[in-house]
């Protein structure tokens, strides 16, 4: 998967020519600590949709990423808004990816995480009915399941007026999901940001102006401000930018 639109590094240490599959996974690998990475596309203007869905945003550069990301992660974090709107199918990796994974006892396939307070689900939507490891629901104590979501998925529930997401994590990473991969939508990652939950923003821009109307990677109530670190600018071919923020830990 090395071909296509090359991508290189211009910041820190730029020169490097088009990235391999394994240098880019080198910068993006896995935290020593658990983590929680969230992922977006937007335009130059900061629309997270063009026609209402992500397709538009995204190329091939940032499908390589994407890709990558999930090969690296423990657990597939989505809200249900996006899991409903985008019709999210079964997580499925390569043959290659699922071995680069079982060298490093890592689980072949992650475990798919759906955030839904309501239970609004579909347990025939392709991500439940043909999931190749059981997904897992973080939820209400009171949200009532849909007939047939309990074969499908095990439901873990945190919180009672909303789904807490700083317990669910917790109880992701006590049954060993450390390593989070977010994939959004800007409801969750407004709610995540509010938590100081976030230890990492990768997000790639598009270079085009959606103009007024698309919402932004994030949404929902006002939160107070939390400073990143850059940690590198990689750059497509076609323009495409792709930034990875980590928190700014306190010195
Ligand atoms: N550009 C990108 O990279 C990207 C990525 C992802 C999504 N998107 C776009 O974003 C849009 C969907 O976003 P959305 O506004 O529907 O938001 P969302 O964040 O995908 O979903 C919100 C839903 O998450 C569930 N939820 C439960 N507890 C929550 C909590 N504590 N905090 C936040 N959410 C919680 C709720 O589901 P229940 O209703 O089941 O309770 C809530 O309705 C789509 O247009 C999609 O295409 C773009």
């Amino acid at each position: 998967m090395s071909g296509g639109t090359p991508i290189e590094r211009v910041w820190p240490a730029p020169g490097t020519g088009p990235l391999t599959d394994p240098q880019l996974t080198a910068l993006y690998d896995r935290a020593t600590q658990p983590h929680l990475r969230v992922n977006f596309v937007a335009s130059a203007d900061g629309a997270v949709t063009l026609d209402d869905y992500s397709a538009g945003l995204s190329g091939q550069p940032d499908k390589r990423v994407f890709g990558l990301l999930r090969m690296l992660c423990d657990g597939l974090l989505v809200a249900a808004g996006t899991l409903r709107h985008e019709g999210y199918g079964a997580v499925r990796l390569s043959a290659d990816r699922r071995a680069w994974r079982r060298e490093r006892g890592l689980a072949e396939f992650p475990t798919l995480v759906v955030v839904s307070g309501s239970l609004d689900l579909d347990p025939a939507q392709g991500c439940f009915a043909d999931a190749p490891v059981r997904p897992l629901v973080l939820t209400r104590s009171d949200a009532v399941p849909p007939a047939g979501l309990a074969e499908v998925a095990d439901l873990i529930r945190c919180g009672t007026d909303h789904v807490d997401l700083a317990a669910g994590l917790a109880e992701l990473r006590r049954r060993g999901l450390g390593q989070v991969l977010c994939e959004g939508g800007p409801h969750l990652f407004g709610a995540l940001t509010a938590a100081d939950l976030v230890d990492e923003l990768c997000l790639t821009v598009a270079p085009l102006l959606a103009g007024a109307g698309p919402g932004r990677i994030t949404a929902g109530p006002a939160s107070a401000p939390r400073h990143l670190s850059l940690r590198h600018v990689l750059a497509a071919a076609d323009g495409v930018l792709m930034l990875r923020y980590t928190r700014d830990h306190p010195t």
